[in-house]
C-alpha cells in the first residue's frame, strides 16, 4: 500500500511540475483526485487493509492528497501568473508607434480667401467689423440713400422678415452701423454672409459673401481709393496686376466705379479664364455719397471717405480657378482637401 501511495505521488508530482498550462494541470488533476482517480481507487481499496491499520493508512492517504493538492496549487498560481503576464506582453502599447492619423477638417477656400483679405486690409491699418445677417430695411437700403420706390431696390428686393426687416442683400449695410457710432477716422472691412433672390447656377447663389470696405477721414479722394484698391489687387493677385476702373452707378457712392484687375493668368492678352477679355471685373467701390455721410451723422464738409465691396465667393473661385460655384457649398471632402 505504502509503495502504492509513493508511486502515485512521486508520478502525480512530476508530471505537475512539467505541466505547461492550466489544461494540462486540470487533466492531471482528474486523472488522480477526480471520482475515478487513482487515489481514489486506491481509498476504495481500504476494504481490504485490516482494520487495525486502517487509521495508518487512512493517514497516509490524506498526507498523499495534501501534497499533490498543495503541489498542484503551488503550480496552479505559477500558471495563472504565466498567463496574465503573457496577456500583458501580448497587450502592450508601443507609445513609439505612430499613431492613427485623426480625419480633420479643412479650411474652406472662402476662408482662406478671406484671411487673405484681412490679412492686407488690416495690414493697412483696418479694422475688421462684422453687422447682422439679419438686418434693418434702414440699413440695407435707406442708409445707403436707396429711399423705398427707388428702382435699385427692386434688384435687390428679397427675403422680408417683416416690412422692416431683411435678410441683407449686401454688407454695405454695415457702413451706417459704423458711422452711426464713430467719429472719422474710420477704416473697417466688414466681411459677411448675404442674401438675395437669385437661382442657383455656377455663378449665382441665393446666399453668398461680401466683404466691404469703408474708409472716412479728412481730405480722402479718388486718388486714395485707387491707390488702396492696387495695392489690394497687387498683393492678392501678384505684383504685375493692373488695374481698370469703369463708370458705374451706385446709390450710396458718387463717383461710383466697377474695377476690373488684368487677368493674372494670362497677364491681360486674353485667355479662356478671362473669356478672352484680358481682364477679370472684381468689385464695386466708390466716394461714398453725400447722403450717405450726413443720414449718418458725419459732416461731408469736413469728412469724405470711399467705399468698396468685393464677392468674396468670386475671389475664392479665381484665386484657386475654381469654375463652378456650387463646389463651394456642397462641402465634399474630396474638393475641398486641394486647397
Ligand atoms: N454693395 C454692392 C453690391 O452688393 C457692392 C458695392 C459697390 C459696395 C460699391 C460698395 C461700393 O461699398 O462703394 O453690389
Amino acid at each position: 500500500m505504502k509503495e502504492k501511495l509513493q508511486a502515485i505521488q512521486e508520478e502525480a508530482l512530476k508530471k505537475i511540475s512539467e505541466s505547461k498550462d492550466l489544461d494540462k494541470l486540470y487533466e492531471i488533476k482528474v486523472d488522480i483526485l477526480g471520482k475515478k482517480g487513482r487515489l481514489t481507487e486506491v481509498l476504495k481499496g481500504m476494504k481490504d487493509v485490516a482494520p487495525e491499520d486502517r487509521p495508518k493508512v487512512g493517514q497516509m492517504v490524506n498526507d498523499t492528497r495534501k501534497e499533490i493538492e498543495d503541489k498542484m496549487e503551488e503550480m496552479r498560481v505559477k500558471l495563472q501568473d504565466k498567463v496574465l503576464e503573457e496577456k500583458m506582453k501580448n497587450e502592450v502599447i508601443d507609445v513609439t508607434l505612430p499613431a492613427n492619423k485623426n480625419k480633420i477638417g479643412h479650411k474652406h477656400p472662402n476662408t482662406l480667401a478671406l484671411e487673405e483679405l484681412e490679412r492686407i486690409f488690416t495690414g493697412m491699418g483696418y479694422e475688421v467689423v462684422e453687422g447682422p445677417e439679419i438686418e434693418f430695411d434702414y440699413y440695407n437700403f435707406e442708409a445707403l440713400n436707396i429711399p423705398e420706390n427707388h428702382p435699385a431696390k427692386d434688384e435687390q428686393d428679397t427675403f422680408y422678415i417683416d416690412r422692416n426687416i431683411v435678410l441683407r442683400t449686401q454688407t454695405s449695410s454695415v457702413q451706417a452701423r459704423v458711422m452711426e457710432n464713430t467719429q472719422p477716422p474710420i477704416r473697417i472691412i466688414s466681411p459677411g454672409r448675404v442674401f438675395r433672390s437669385d437661382a442657383v447656377d455656377a455663378t449665382h447663389s441665393p446666399s453668398f459673401h461680401q466683404v466691404e470696405g469703408l474708409a472716412i477721414d479728412k481730405n480722402i479722394n479718388f486718388a486714395d481709393l485707387k491707390g488702396t484698391l492696387a495695392e489690394f489687387a497687387k498683393e492678392l493677385f501678384g505684383e504685375d496686376t493692373q488695374i481698370k476702373f469703369r463708370p458705374h452707378h451706385f446709390p450710396f457712392t458718387e463717383p461710383s466705379a466697377e474695377m476690373d484687375v488684368s487677368c493674372f493668368k494670362c497677364g491681360g492678352k486674353g485667355c479662356r479664364f478671362c473669356k478672352g477679355e484680358g481682364w477679370i471685373e472684381i468689385l464695386g467701390c466708390g466716394m461714398v455719397h453725400p447722403n450717405v455721410l450726413k443720414m449718418s451723422g458725419i459732416d461731408p464738409e469736413k469728412y469724405q471717405g470711399f467705399a468698396f465691396g468685393v464677392g468674396l465667393e468670386r475671389i475664392a473661385l479665381l484665386k484657386y480657378e475654381i469654375d463652378d460655384m456650387r463646389l463651394l457649398y456642397e462641402n465634399d471632402d474630396r474638393f475641398l482637401k486641394q486647397f
